[in-house]
C-alpha cells in the first residue's frame, strides 16, 4: 500500500494472484521493464538469484527476464552476512550471470553493528540508473563489447607470481566510454587496484588462462578490445607449496616457462565467433610502427593501438600516447589522458559503424536498382 501510494502506480506482490496475473502476468512484468532494480537486495534474495530459484513473484520475474534487460542489485545486510563466503560466492555468480552490483557502503547498520553491508544511498543509485538508461540510447546501443584489462599473474607457487606493471586504467576507461556510447560491455579484468566500475559488468580473473576462458565465454560480441597486458609466459609447473631456499648450496630454482595462449589472436582468428571489430594494443619499447604493423597482421586484428612503454612511461600513469594502426594506414594520436584516449577510440568505433551502415545502405539501393532493371 505504501509503495503504491508513493509511486502512484500499482504494486504487484503475489505470484498466484488471479487478479494480478490477468492484469499483468509475471512474464510481461519481466519483459516490459527497461531495467529491473533489486533494492534493497537481501542475502536471501541474492542466494535465490544465484541458484535460479523462482518461488515468489520477484524471483520469478528475475528468472523470466534472464538478464535480457539490465538488472541492478543494491545489497543490504549485516556485515557478517555480507562477508560470508556463501554470500560472496552468490554475488560473484550473479555478477557473472549479468547483474550489476552496487557494492554496499561501510557504516553503522540498523542492528547497531558497524561494517560493510549498508545499502548504497538512493542518491547514488538513481544517477547510476539514469546513466545506464541514457547510455542504452547512444550511438552504440544494441552493440555488445568485451574488453580485457589489467595485468595477469602467473603463479610460481602459492605466494609468488610473474606479473607486470599494468594498472588496468586504459581498459577500464575504454569500457566506461563504450558504455557511455550505449554499448553493453563486459570487462574481463586481471588483478588491479581499481574499484569495480559502477555500472559496467566485470569478471575478475588472475591468470592468462582464466582471462582466455572468460573472454571466450563472453563471445559472441560485436566488438572486442584487448587492453590487458597478458603475461606471455607462465611457469610450466606451479609448486603446491612455497619453494624454499636451498640454504646449503644457495642454488636457485629452475623455473621452466611456457607460452600462454594469445587471447587476442585466438579471438581474432576464431572461425565462428570472431567479433566484427577486433582491436589490440601493443606495448613496445622501440620501432613502434614496424612492430605494430607486424602485430596487426600476425594476430589478425582490425586495429592496433601501439604505445611506447620505454622508460617507465604509460604503465600505471594517467597519460598515454598512442599510435593507431590499421591495414594501409596509421595516425599519431599524441599525448593525452587515458580517458581522453578512450573517448577518441570510441568515436572512431562510432564512425566505423556509421560508415558501415552508409555502405550497406548504398549496396541495398544498388540492389534495388538491379531488381528494377531486371
Ligand atoms: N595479448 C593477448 N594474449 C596474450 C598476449 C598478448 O591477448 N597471451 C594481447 C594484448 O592484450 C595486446 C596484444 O595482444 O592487445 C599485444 O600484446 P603485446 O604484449 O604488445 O604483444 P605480444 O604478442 O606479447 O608480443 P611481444 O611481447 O613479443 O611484443
Amino acid at each position: 500500500l505504501a509503495v503504491s501510494s508513493l509511486s502512484g502506480s500499482e504494486t504487484f506482490t503475489d505470484l498466484f494472484s488471479l487478479k494480478d496475473e490477468v492484469e499483468m502476468g509475471h512474464i510481461r512484468l519481466a519483459r516490459e521493464a527497461d531495467m529491473i532494480l533489486v533494492v534493497p537486495a537481501s542475502a536471501d534474495l541474492i542466494a535465490k538469484m544465484a541458484n535460479g530459484e523462482a518461488n515468489d513473484l520477484a524471483t520469478t520475474c528475475l528468472l523470466a527476464n534472464a538478464y535480457d534487460k539490465p538488472v541492478l542489485v543494491a545489497p543490504a545486510m549485516n556485515y557478517k552476512m555480507w562477508e560470508h563466503p556463501a554470500t560472496q560466492r552468490n554475488v560473484e555468480q550473479i555478477k557473472k550471470d549479468g547483474a550489476i552490483i552496487m557494492d554496499p557502503d561501510t557504516g553503522k547498520m540498523a542492528c547497531g553493528e558497524t561494517g560493510k553491508g549498508r545499502m548504497v544511498a538512493p542518491e547514488v543509485i538513481i544517477p547510476a540508473v539514469l546513466q545506464h538508461l541514457a547510455a542504452h540510447q547512444g550511438p552504440l546501443a544494441g552493440k555488445r563489447a568485451v574488453v580485457t584489462a589489467g595485468p595477469t599473474h602467473e603463479l610460481i607457487d602459492p605466494v609468488r607470481y610473474i606479473g607486470n606493471r599494468s594498472s588496468g586504467k586504459q581498459g577500464y576507461a575504454i569500457a566506461e566510454a563504450l558504455e557511455a556510447a550505449g554499448a553493453e560491455v563486459l570487462v574481463v579484468s586481471g588483478p588491479t587496484g581499481l574499484e569495480d566500475p559502477d555500472t559496467t559488468k566485470i569478471i575478475r580473473v588472475r591468470t592468462a588462462e582464466e582471462m582466455y576462458q572468460a573472454t571466450l565465454a563472453a563471445l559472441p560480441t560485436d566488438i572486442a578490445i584487448f587492453a590487458a597486458a597478458v603475461a606471455d609466459w607462465r611457469p610450466e609447473n606451479r609448486a603446491d607449496n612455497k619453494i624454499k631456499k636451498d640454504k646449503m648450496s644457495g642454488a636457485t630454482p629452475d623455473i621452466t616457462l611456457v607460452e600462454t595462449t594469445d587471447i587476442l589472436a585466438s579471438v581474432a582468428q576464431h572461425e565462428r565467433k570472431r567479433p566484427e571489430l577486433v582491436i589490440g594494443f601493443a606495448a613496445e619499447t622501440e620501432n613502434l610502427l614496424e612492430h605494430g604493423e607486424d602485430k596487426l597482421k600476425r594476430k589478425g586484428c582490425d586495429w592496433l593501438l601501439a604505445n611506447n612503454t620505454s622508460g617507465g612511461r604509460i604503465f600505471g600513469k594517467e597519460d598515454t600516447e598512442l599510435l593507431f594502426i590499421e591495414e594501409g594506414g596509421h595516425e599519431k594520436w599524441g599525448e593525452m589522458d587515458k580517458k581522453e584516449a578512450a573517448d577518441v577510440l570510441v568515436q572512431k568505433i562510432v564512425g566505423w559503424y556509421a560508415e558501415k551502415t552508409d555502405n550497406s545502405d548504398d549496396n541495398s539501393s544498388n540492389s534495388k536498382i538491379r531488381i528494377a532493371k531486371s
